[in-house]
């Protein structure tokens, strides 16, 4: 039994998919604050399998407790948090509140229950400003918001307790940009009001209820001007999880691994593949760059290759038919 904290989420949502298929049975808990109930209904219907669901806030200690004494977990996949870089530098408090304390609430109830299993949902924005790409796992961490810290900071925590605990099996999942969607197209990245990823903002102007995409600044050092990152399907990015959880199965201590592609593409190009893969026009106005942004970041996709048999599969052109297939039908 598998445990999924923030399973009606986005990445949640995809990996409650790919665990389902390979035969894993799956509690979620989600308190439901950036995600609807209904994503598990999709899974269901991709899937043709249900996973139990509780709506329980990671900082409830008793509400954790009582799902625990209801299910042995082997493992638990953990993705609840905030996420919003900007709403983190508005609400400091609330970020470091709600991340920090909910993971060691977390932590707490899984030492009662003797859970000694977990995938952390960590971000390439550990690696900050400072680190050249192609990013390696053996880099200093730092961050440049909140959020940011939050996931520093998660890192070191579960670091020193499976350094206290030699049983502990950790997995530090370092995201780059997760964007696409399931190709059923019943789930995918579809936030509250105005996004602040690129992807879900291009398909709100493809669908027609945004004008046109600012571009971030185009005076970058990159191919074109423009910001490039390392995008990776979500599909695979679930994939990955599962990879490391049998990783973990077997070696006990901390992996701390890159999951992206290890290519990184500007946005004008990301736009150009969006354009083809909808047919639709993405007007764009070039606007000044947006405080806190690098140029470039991307992967060394290298060591989750080596340590998990695993590397993204699905390429831009893949991402974008996925992602338009999903706004097209949702958004
Ligand atoms: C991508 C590129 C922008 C929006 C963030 C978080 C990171 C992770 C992924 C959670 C950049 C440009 C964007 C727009 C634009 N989230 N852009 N116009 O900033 O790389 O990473 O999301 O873990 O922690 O920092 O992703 O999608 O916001 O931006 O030009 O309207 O698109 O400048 O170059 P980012 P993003």
């Amino acid at each position: 039994m598998i445990l999924v904290t923030g399973g009606t989420g986005f990445i949640g949502s995809h990996t409650c998919v790919e665990l389902l298929n390979a035969g894993y049975e799956v509690v979620v808990i989600d308190n439901l604050s950036n995600s609807k109930v209904d994503s598990l209904d999709a899974v269901k219907k991709i899937t043709g399998k249900s996973c139990l669901f509780y709506k329980v806030d990671i900082n409830d200690e008793n509400g954790l407790r009582e799902v625990f004494k209801k299910h042995k977990f082997e493992c638990v996949i953990h993705f609840a948090g905030l996420k919003a870089v900007g709403e983190s530098v508005e609400k400091p408090h609330w970020y470091y509140s709600n991340n920090i304390s909910g993971t060691l609430t977390l932590l707490k109830v899984m030492a009662e229950f003797n859970v000694k299993s977990i995938v952390f949902s960590s971000s390439a924005t550990v690696y900050g400003c400072d680190n050249q790409s192609p990013l390696t796992e053996d880099m200093r961490t730092s961050a440049t918001n909140p959020y940011g810290w939050t996931k520093v900071m998660q890192e070191q925590i579960l670091s020193d307790i499976a350094f206290a605990d030699s049983d502990m099996r950790v997995a530090l999942l370092r995201y780059f940009n997760p964007i696409g969607a399931h190709p059923s197209g019943l789930i995918g990245e579809n936030p509250n009001g105005i996004p602040n990823n690129l992807l879900p903002y291009v398909c709100l102007v493809a669908v027609g209820k945004l004008p046109h995409l600012n571009v971030f600044g185009d005076d970058y050092d990159t191919i074109d001007g423009s910001g490039v990152r390392d995008y990776i399907h979500v599909v695979d990015l679930a994939k990955g999880h599962l990879a490391a959880m049998r990783y973990l199965a077997d070696h006990a201590g901390v992996l701390t691994v890159n999951l992206g592609t290890g290519n990184g593409y500007s946005v004008l190009q990301v736009v150009e593949a969006y354009k083809k893969a909808s047919g639709k026009e993405i007007p764009v106005n070039i606007s000044p760059r947006r405080p806190g942004d690098v140029a470039s970041n991307f992967a060394d996709a290298s060591k989750a290759k080596k340590l998990l048999n695993w590397s993204a599969e699905l390429d831009i052109n893949d991402m974008c038919r996925d992602a338009w297939n999903f706004a097209s039908k949702n958004m």
